[in-house]
C-alpha cells in the first residue's frame, strides 16, 4: 500500500504572530514543515509529497525541504518531497498540490512493471486506486501510526477517511441562545485525511465552481467530498497531532518533542 500526500504549508500563521510563516517556525530547532515531513516518511507508506508553500517564501521552503530529504536519505529513509506555490486559502493550497500530482498518481501493477504476460494475454491493468492524504504542516507532530491508519482505511475501500479524537471540554451551542451539546456525540477532526484521488479531485473541481460563500463553508476536504455524497469513515487520531495555532500550542509542541527524545 502506497500513498501520495499534499502537505499544506502556505499559511502565514497570523495567530502565531511570528516573523516567518508558521511552517518555518522551529520547534526544538527544526521547522514545523520538516517535523511534518519526517512523520510522513516514518510511516513507510508515503511515496511522493507535494508541499504547498507561500510564494514569497518559496526559496526558504525549497532549501528546508531539500535539506530534510537529504538528511533522511542519508540515514536510509525513503524520502521524497517537492514544493509548489499554494493559494490564498487552505482549499486553494490543497488544489494547487493536487494539480502538481501526476495525473493518476503513481502507476502500479502491470502498467508500471510492463508485465509481459498481462500484455500478451491482452489483460488491461485494473485502474489503480490511488490513495491521497491531505495533511497540515501545522499538525507537525502527528505520529506515523495515524498516517498508516488513514492510508490503510482508504486501501480497504473507504473513499474518505478522517482521524478524530474525543472532545474533552464541555461544549455549548450559542446560536439563538445557549444550549448544552452532549460531548459524547462530538469528535475533534485532525489530519491527515485520506481519499481516493479521483474523488478528491472531483470534490475540489465542484467546489471551485460553487459560489464563494457556499464553498468557504467547508473547512476541510472531507466536507468538500461530503457535498458530493461521499461517506466519511472515522479512525482514531492522536492527542500529539495538535494543530499549532497560537504561541501556547508552540510551547506544547516543544514539550512533546522533548518528551519523545527523553
Ligand atoms: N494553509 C495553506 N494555505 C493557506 C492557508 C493555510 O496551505 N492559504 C495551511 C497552513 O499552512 C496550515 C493549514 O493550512 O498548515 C491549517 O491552517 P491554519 O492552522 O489556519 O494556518 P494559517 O492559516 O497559517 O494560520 P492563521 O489562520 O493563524 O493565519
Ligand atoms: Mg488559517
Amino acid at each position: 500500500m502506497r500513498a501520495v500526500v499534499v502537505l499544506t504549508a502556505a499559511g502565514s500563521g497570523s495567530r502565531l504572530g511570528h516573523t516567518v510563516p508558521k511552517a518555518l517556525v522551529p520547534v526544538a530547532g527544526t521547522p514545523l514543515v520538516v517535523h511534518a515531513l519526517r512523520g510522513l516518511w516514518a510511516s513507510g507508506v508515503v511515496d511522493d509529497v507535494v508541499v504547498s508553500v507561500p510564494a514569497e517564501h518559496r526559496d526558504a521552503f525549497e532549501r528546508a525541504v531539500r535539506r530534510a530529504v537529504d538528511d533522511a536519505t542519508a540515514v536510509g529513509v525513503r524520502a521524497a518531497a517537492r514544493c509548489v506555490v499554494g493559494g490564498p486559502t487552505r482549499q486553494a493550497s490543497v488544489a494547487a498540490g493536487l494539480d502538481a500530482l501526476a495525473p493518476r498518481g503513481p502507476v502500479t501493477g502491470a502498467a508500471a512493471t510492463g508485465d509481459a504476460a498481462a500484455a500478451v494475454a491482452g489483460d488491461q491493468p485494473a485502474p489503480a486506486r490511488v490513495i491521497v492524504l491531505v495533511h497540515d504542516a501545522a499538525r507537525a507532530l502527528t505520529p506515523p501510526e495515524v498516517v498508516v491508519r488513514v492510508a490503510e482505511a482508504v486501501a480497504d475501500g473507504a473513499d474518505v477517511v478522517v482521524p478524530v479524537v474525543p472532545v474533552t471540554d464541555s461544549v455549548v451551542e450559542v446560536h439563538d441562545g445557549v444550549r448544552a451539546v452532549d460531548r459524547a456525540r462530538l469528535r475533534a477532526v485532525q489530519t491527515p485525511q485520506g481519499f481516493e484521488l479521483g474523488l478528491l479531485r472531483r470534490a475540489h473541481a465542484a467546489a471551485a465552481h460553487r459560489a464563494d460563500d457556499e464553498a468557504t463553508a467547508a473547512t476541510d476536504d472531507a466536507q468538500l467530498c461530503a457535498v458530493l455524497g461521499a461517506e466519511t469513515t472515522l479512525v482514531p487520531g492522536h492527542l500529539d497531532a495538535v494543530k499549532v495555532t497560537t504561541p501556547r500550542d508552540l510551547l506544547l509542541a516543544e514539550a512533546l518533542v522533548a518528551a519523545r527524545v527523553a
